[in-house]
């Protein structure tokens, strides 16, 4: 490690930042230790949807998405982060520890990478086709490290294939009261700081303008995006070569690049892991990839066309329930 000392306010404010990552329901389940001239990262299991996710899979996903977010915060801070993933093979819940060197020059792109990790939203209204799909699909690619997942874009003969292992998702858990009890659980408004709130998801009527969505529990909002008849997003898939915890931390982390990317192309997302969850569809997604990776995560990606549309950001934890500043000589 080295041992260049950053400003504590600098780390908790890119913390605070990173926390705007992705995770499923909403559930943050994250925790920062900033000691010295480290910080660390550990999974909060305890927060995590069980039955939704019942490997914890996606838990770790999430916390790959808010290292990437990270790093990004910390580049427009001036700061390389160096990280160490799983630093203590005792303990699996300490995801990384990051040091610090100081960059060059920080450069519009880094400003803009984090400004992007402020505007993305999780929009999972129907999409217009998105402009110029093929410079955004190598941008994308570019982005993702290869040696860590695959991405594929699935082909638009095959999205019949995909809409149908979606609905088969949901057919195989109509009887499973713990999942359906847990996703109402994380979309009911209780006003605080985690979940899904109401705004941040749609009624039955633009549900069924969207093919491949997780079907959450819907609101009686007016119908919004009707100029877009259908989804026409593009569908990315991540998937990795094994499943161990380094490889799916590392899927978090490319889901986290190609969500920033899309958005700096002025593009909206939706993270979707229902197909992934159940084993029949994630097979069938395995199957429309090539079946030499295991699928993660899909992402629709496409074009919002009216801004108004974009629902306000979903909450956050206080940032000082997830971050902590420990002294040396403890
Ligand atoms: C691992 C993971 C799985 C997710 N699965 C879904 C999903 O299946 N369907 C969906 O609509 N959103 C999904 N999301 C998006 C989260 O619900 C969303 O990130 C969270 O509610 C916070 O909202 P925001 O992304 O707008 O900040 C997922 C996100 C992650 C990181």
């Amino acid at each position: 490690m080295r041992d260049t000392i950053v400003d504590t306010k600098v780390i908790k404010d890119a913390v605070w930042m990173a926390c705007r990552a992705p995770s499923l329901h909403n559930s943050q389940p994250w925790r920062w230790v900033a000691e010295g001239s480290a910080v660390a990262l550990f999974i909060d299991a305890d927060k995590a949807p069980k039955y939704t996710d019942t490997s914890g899979r996606e838990a770790l996903i999430s916390c790959g998405a808010v290292l990437d977010h990270f790093r990004v915060a910390m580049a427009a801070a001036g700061w390389v982060a160096n990280v160490d993933r799983f630093p203590n093979p005792n303990n699996h819940r300490h995801l990384a520890s990051i040091d610090f060197s100081p960059m060059d020059f920080v450069t519009d792109g880094h400003r803009q990478r984090a400004e992007a990790i402020l505007s993305r939203r999780t929009d999972r209204l129907p999409f217009a086709a998105p402009p110029d799909w093929k410079s955004v699909e190598e941008k994308l690619r570019g982005s993702v490290d290869s040696s860590a997942a695959r991405l594929d874009v699935i082909a638009e003969n095959h999205r019949r294939e995909l809409a149908e292992a979606s609905q088969l998702t949901e057919s195989l858990r109509l009887y499973d009261s713990s999942y359906h009890a847990e996703l109402i659980g994380w979309t009911t408004d209780f006003g605080l700081s985690e979940g899904i709130p109401r705004s941040s998801l749609v009624s039955a009527a633009e549900s069924d303008r969207v093919d491949v969505g997780r079907n959450f529990p819907v609101t009686n909002n007016p119908e919004r995006r009707r100029d877009v008849d259908e989804d026409h997003s593009k569908i990315v898939v991540l998937s990795i070569y094994d499943e161990t915890h380094d490889s799916v931390l590392r899927c978090g982390e490319a889901l986290s690049a190609v969500l920033l990317d899309a958005t700096m192309a002025g593009l909206a997302t939706c993270t979707l892991t229902h197909i992934t969850e159940v084993p029949a569809s994630r097979e069938i997604v395995a199957a429309l990839i090539g079946r030499t990776t295991v699928p993660q995560i899909l992402v629709r990606v496409g074009l919002a066309p009216r801004i108004e549309d974009v629902h306000p950001p979903t909450p956050r934890r206080p940032i000082d329930e997830v971050f902590e500043v420990r002294s040396e000589d403890r």
